[in-house]
C-alpha cells in the first residue's frame, strides 16, 4: 500500500511524469462489485434513504447519493460520472458522482480510508503512477474527458494544480522552485519569470515575506510559508482548479488561518477541490461539502445546509463529531 506520504509530489514535477505509466484499461463488468439497487431489494430492506446508509453500504447494497437540489444547474469545472476505481481487486471508489462548482470551493469530508485522496488523485490522473489502480467511469474538466483515449496527461496535470498534506518545496530557491513547471516548459525569458515569480508569490500571499530572499534556499522557509511556496508553485501555470489535499495537516493555527484566508482570495479565479479533517475548516472555507464513507458519495450540498441541516443522519452525526 502507498500511504499519502509517498505520493506527496508536485503534479509538475518532471521526475514525476517521466514515471507515468499508461492508464489501466477498465476492469470487465464481471469482476466489479456485485451492488444491488436498492429496488430490488423487499420493502424491509429499503432503509437507506432513512438513516440505514451505513448498513446499506455495509451489505453491498446501492443507494444514490443525497445531492441536495439547490445543486442543480450549477455551472461545474470539474464532472465526475459514476467513477469507480480499484486498487487491484479492492474497489476503493464507488460509483461516484459530483460535479465541483466553477469558482468555489467544495470540500470533501470524511473518516479516514473513505477514499477522499484517491478521488482527488483521480482528478489528476496521479493514481496512473500506481501501476494496480483500474478505473471506470468517466470524469470532465471543462467538458475535457480526463479519461478519454489519448489524453496528454502532461498537458492536462498543467491545468490542475495540486498542493499535498506536507509541504513539499523542491531543494532549490525560492525563486526557482516558482518557475520550475515554466522552466520544464521550456520557458527561459528572464522579464516573464520574474513577473511570475511576483505575481505567483502574491497570489499565494508570501511575496512580502520572502521578495528580499528570493535566491535563498525554499527549504529554509517555515512550515507555513513553505506551503504558500507550494500554492505559489501550484497556480505558477494558471491552472484552472487547484485540488489541496489536506494543506493544513501539518501546520499550526497561525499558518492555517493564513492558508485558510487564501482559499478565500484564491476562489473566484480557481476552482478548488479540498480534502480535509477539520470540521471547522470545511464550514469555515468552503461553499460545497460532499461526505464521503467507504468509497461511496453519501451527501453533497452547501457547506451549511449540509452542516446546519444535513439530510441524512449519518452526516449528522458525522459532522457533529459523534462518529469518525
Ligand atoms: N496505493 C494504494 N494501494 C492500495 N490501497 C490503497 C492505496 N492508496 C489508498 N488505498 C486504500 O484505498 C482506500 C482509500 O484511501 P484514501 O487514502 O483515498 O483515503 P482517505 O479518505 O484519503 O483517508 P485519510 O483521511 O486517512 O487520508 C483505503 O482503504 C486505503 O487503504
Ligand atoms: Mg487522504
Amino acid at each position: 500500500m502507498i500511504e499519502d506520504g509517498d505520493m506527496q509530489d508536485d503534479s509538475t514535477q518532471a521526475p514525476v511524469e517521466s514515471e507515468l505509466v499508461a492508464s489501466p484499461e477498465p476492469r470487465p463488468a464481471a469482476a466489479r462489485s456485485e451492488e444491488r439497487p436498492l429496488a430490488d431489494l423487499p420493502a424491509g430492506q429499503h432503509g437507506a434513504r432513512m438513516g440505514g446508509v451505513f448498513e446499506a453500504v455495509s451489505r453491498g447494497v446501492a443507494f444514490d447519493t443525497e445531492v441536495h437540489a439547490t445543486m442543480a444547474g450549477k455551472d461545474c469545472v470539474i464532472e465526475i460520472e459514476q467513477f469507480n476505481l480499484w486498487y487491484g481487486t479492492a474497489q476503493a471508489l464507488h460509483s461516484n458522482s459530483m460535479g465541483v462548482p466553477a469558482g468555489q470551493v467544495t470540500a470533501l469530508i470524511g473518516p479516514s480510508g473513505c477514499g477522499k485522496s484517491t478521488l482527488l488523485r483521480c482528478v489528476n490522473r496521479m493514481n496512473d503512477l500506481i501501476p494496480t489502480v483500474t478505473t471506470k467511469g468517466d470524469m470532465r474538466l471543462s467538458g475535457d474527458d480526463i479519461y478519454g483515449p489519448g489524453v496528454d496527461v502532461i498537458e492536462l496535470r498543467k491545468r490542475i494544480g495540486m498542493v499535498f498534506q506536507k509541504p513539499n518545496p523542491f531543494p532549490m530557491s525560492i525563486y526557482e522552485n516558482v518557475v520550475y513547471p515554466l522552466r520544464i516548459d521550456g520557458l527561459r525569458d528572464k522579464r516573464i519569470l520574474d513577473e511570475v515569480v511576483e505575481k505567483s508569490l502574491r497570489g499565494a500571499g508570501l511575496w512580502e515575506e520572502v521578495k528580499d530572499r528570493l535566491e535563498d534556499n525554499a527549504l529554509r522557509l517555515s512550515g507555513g510559508q513553505q506551503q504558500r511556496l507550494c500554492i505559489g508553485r501550484a497556480i505558477a501555470g494558471e491552472p484552472e482548479v487547484l485540488l489541496l489535499d489536506e494543506p493544513c495537516s501539518a501546520l499550526d493555527p497561525i499558518a492555517t488561518g493564513r492558508i485558510e484566508d487564501l482559499i478565500q482570495e484564491l476562489k473566484g479565479h480557481y476552482t478548488i477541490l479540498i480534502v480535509t479533517h477539520n470540521m471547522q475548516q470545511a464550514q469555515r472555507a468552503s461553499d460545497y461539502v460532499a461526505f464521503m464513507y467507504l468509497g461511496r458519495m453519501v451527501e453533497y450540498g452547501p457547506t451549511q445546509d449540509l452542516f446546519l441541516n444535513p439530510h441524512l443522519k449519518e452526516t449528522e452525526d458525522y459532522v457533529t463529531g459523534r462518529f469518525g
